[in-house]
């Protein structure tokens, strides 16, 4: 059910250090640490011997004991001591994944090792540019993840749960514009002359009316980033409006629960703190109206045993497509 030859996102890499760290990812259990010069690595979080969590274990240098019965995995997940018994069997070996730390974030890939491949990370590179400044989080969100891509993929619900920070009458009023391109999709909203919204006008004293830009760009199965910008309305001047990216990696932990690691990553007032804060504390307070709506969908989802079909209308063009394009990759991958 999820694509499993595919990065995902296993943790923010500044949550990341010497603990052993338990995490779920396509309802697979991984345990998570850095090595001794600082590597993320990986493995599944089950000790081979009798399914103890590894995590549960002590990390001694670059081994992991399991707390159980004291047998110690190295970073490949293959056994190098059994208390009392001098001859290891080949197959008490952890499974291992392949992980990368880019983008701010650690990647993890739960498919075919082999086909692991860096340049197929999710391009986020705002996430980690000279001249932009992030600041982000992650969210356990009890719904499954491709409802938070559909609702990065149509942001006409900011006119509706977002009316405190984002949202105005303008964002739904106003068409989008999307393309499919390969495996990815293009969402583009352009308002034109509109009021800024509330934490637009917060974050730049903006008074008058602003020309607003929203492209969003979703790559597989599960990154959506958006680059929003506000400037007053025929000046596109950084110095008078705003300009960031909110990027969203959404991991799925099973089918009803995900992680949704997000940033907002912006090119003006850079090391100005307050900023940041503001930034922070508002998008954390939107996205939690968000998860509010989502929660909410996926309890309906799985009480609702009726499960009559849903109606789709133009706006839904982008996450149809989207669902549309990882279903074909789930597929293919099954054959
Ligand atoms: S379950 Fe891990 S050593 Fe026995
Ligand atoms: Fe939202």
């Amino acid at each position: 059910m999820f694509q499993k030859n595919c990065w995902y996102v296993a943790a923010q890499a500044s949550d990341l250090g010497r603990e052993l760290t338990q995490r779920w990812i396509t309802g697979e259990p991984v345990v998570l640490f850095r090595n001794l010069a600082g590597q993320p690595v990986a493995l599944e979080d089950r000790c081979p011997h009798r399914r103890a969590s590894l995590s549960k274990g002590t990390l001694i240098g670059d081994t992991v004991q399991c707390g159980y019965h004291g047998m110690t995995f190295d970073c490949s997940g293959s056994c190098v001591r059994i208390p009392g018994q001098d001859q290891i069997p080949a197959a008490l070996k952890a499974r291992a994944y392949p992980v990368v730390q880019k983008w701010h974030w650690v990647w993890i890939w739960m498919g075919d090792p082999a086909l692991a491949d860096e340049a197929l990370i999710p391009d986020l590179r705002y996430n980690d540019t000279p001249g932009w400044t992030v600041t982000g989080g992650m969210l356990v969100v009890k719904a499954n993840y491709q409802l938070l891509t559909d609702n990065l993929l149509d942001l006409t619900h900011e006119t509706f749960v977002h009316t405190k920070t984002i949202g105005n009458a303008a964002v739904a009023e106003t068409p989008m514009e999307v393309k499919v391109v390969g495996n990815e999709v293009h969402v583009q909203r352009v308002m034109r002359d509109t009021p800024p919204p509330p934490l637009f006008k917060r974050v730049r004293n903006l008074t008058g009316h602003i020309d607003r830009w929203q492209i969003i760009r979703f790559q597989p199965p599960c990154s959506v980033s958006i680059d929003a910008r506000g400037y007053p309305t025929g000046s596109e001047d950084l110095e008078l409006g705003l300009r960031w990216f909110s990027i969203n990696s959404i991991t799925p932990v099973d089918a009803r629960t995900s992680h949704y690691y997000w940033t907002i990553t912006r090119c003006f007032a850079l090391d100005d703190q307050e900023v940041t804060d503001l930034i922070h504390k508002q998008i954390l307070a939107t996205f939690m109206e968000d998860v509010d709506v989502l929660e909410a969908q996926q309890r309906l989802i799985d009480t609702d045993t009726r499960q009559v079909a849903e109606v789709s209308v133009k706006a839904d063009f982008g996450s149809v497509a989207a669902r549309r394009i990882v279903q074909r990759l789930v597929e293919q991958e099954a054959k």
